[in-house]
């Protein structure tokens, strides 16, 4: 039997975002985000039809959600601020019930020995900013720069643990490429600049920090997913390094080394698709990289070297580079359909060791999605998930064998304590350590894997 036990302190706990899990979209002075107004214009779009207001219900059980935290050995949770609750028009008045309840849900964290870890962002850009051109315009970096002073002096007593963005390189993705968010565009030169002025908001968000004196640490989550070539050869290598470059290096190398890779900047360049800047964004990024990175991981990304070269006058996008490889024999999750590959978080920390001057890290986001979940319930209604339990083991055995190559990582936050929505999908897959129950007030049940977690941060590993 082995047995991996892990650093003391260890940072076990799980993660969340507001829009995914407080509900009250339209209650208490919070203004619309796009999730809102999309849903509004097109509900069609959102599986069964399910928007963004049918959550978890967080904004009013936040109490009994954070005793069960405790109970389930989390001594860390990360949530993230709405901005359009606390600031209903994204710029200039701050809504007191917002204000209220974020102090109130700190407090009740803090109360239960549960180290809050705020993020910023994550995906839910108020609605009156994103009608000015959202991170297209220079403004709306501002406006998130004023956000950020906000909330470190409203809740930088309670708070020691910050994080600009979650994934900002979804947004870009989602947003501006492949039609999967709002604004649904797909433009490669609007989507560069999206990119590059996320980065400056976050570098401008961790200026105000330091500027502050803020006590604690700031940082930035990314899925740092490695892009895996099909082969040694050198037109697979090229793909590989290219699809990282894109989807990978982009935010990594600017929100820990404070530059953009130069070989991004030349195919930019290349291909007249270089932002617009300003004078000052060189020092600003160069000077404001993060204390600590969250690394989000679910699967790793497979692409291979271009069949057939796309037609001149077709629009760029990144594909234009490299292809999506589809591996033979790769292990799936049979419940969601994405790849397992456990060791790409090993590969990941190593990297960071490595590349990244062995940055404070910590697993950000790492779960299992599963559909219809119900049918793995017992006859007490208790979801056996033991999939799940394989799945964060096997995960932590990687997260295991890095600490032992001096990998800085901090802690494990599975995604996500409990079932929520999330965005297109609504309630499609299920990642909790807790279901709820749709058709029955939102009723929550510990899973079998919520039972092992709480095992597993008591003990500060697992044996097996
Ligand atoms: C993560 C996001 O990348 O994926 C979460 O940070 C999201 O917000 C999660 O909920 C799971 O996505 P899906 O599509 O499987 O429900």
């Amino acid at each position: 039997m082995a047995t991996y036990t892990f650093p003391e302190n260890f940072w076990w706990g799980s993660a969340a975002s507001a829009t995914q899990t407080e509900g009250a979209a339209h209650i208490d002075g919070k203004g619309d985000n796009i999730w809102d107004y999309w849903y509004q214009q097109e509900p069609n779009r959102f599986y069964n039809q399910v928007g963004p207001e049918h959550t978890s219900r967080f904004y009013e059980r936040y109490k009994d959600d954070i005793q069960t935290m405790k109970k389930l050995g989390h001594n860390s949770f990360r949530l993230s601020i709405s901005w359009s609750r606390l600031i209903p028009d994204g710029t200039g008045e701050v809504n007191q019930k917002a204000v209220q309840f974020y102090h109130d849900v700190l407090d009740e964290l803090i109360a239960a020995g549960i180290e809050p870890f705020v993020n910023l962002y994550h995906f839910d850009m108020p609605l009156v900013l994103q009608e000015m051109g959202g991170w297209e315009n220079r403004k709306v970096v501002e406006a998130f720069a004023d956000y950020a002073k906000t909330c470190f002096s409203l809740f930088g007593g309670k708070v020691t643990k910050w994080f600009t963005q979650n994934e900002p390189i979804v947004p870009v993705e989602a947003g501006y490429l492949y039609d999967s968010h709002y604004p649904n565009v797909v433009d490669f030169k609007r989507a560069v600049q999206v990119g590059y002025h996320s980065a400056v908001a976050s570098a401008m968000a961790i200026k105000a920090f330091k500027d502050g004196d803020y006590k604690g640490k700031i940082g930035i989550i990314l899925n740092v997913t490695p892009s895996y070539p099909r082969s040694h050869h050198p037109a697979d290598q090229k793909a590989g390094r290219i699809a990282d470059l894109f989807f990978n290096k982009s935010f990594l190398d600017v929100s820990v080394k404070g530059t953009f890779p130069d070989e991004l900047v030349q195919i930019l360049s290349d291909h007249s698709m270089l932002p617009s800047t300003e004078p000052m964004d060189e020092k600003l990024l160069q000077e404001n990289t993060v204390d600590i990175l969250g690394v989000n991981y679910y699967q790793p990304r497979r692409v291979k070297a271009k069949e057939y070269m796309p037609h001149p006058d077709a629009p760029l996008m990144p594909e234009h580079f490299f292809d999506f490889y589809d591996m033979p024999g790769k292990k799936m999750n049979p419940y969601r359909g994405w790849e397992i590959y456990e060791k790409g978080i090993y590969d990941i920390l190593i990297n960071l060791k490595e590349n990244y001057g062995n940055v404070e890290c910590f697993i950000s986001e790492n779960g299992m999605g599963v559909q219809n979940e119900d049918r793995f319930k017992d006859e007490d209604g208790i979801i056996q998930d033991d999939y799940r339990i394989a799945f964060y083991q096997e995960h932590l055995k990687w997260v295991h064998a890095a600490i032992q190559q001096g990998s800085n990582v901090k802690g494990y936050h599975v995604w996500t304590f409990m079932d929520n929505w999330s965005w297109l999908n609504a309630y499609k897959n299920r990642y909790g350590l807790v279901s709820i129950d749709l058709d029955n007030d939102a009723k929550r049940h510990i899973k079998k894997s919520g039972s092992w977690f709480q095992e597993l941060a008591l003990n500060n590993g697992f044996r097996e």
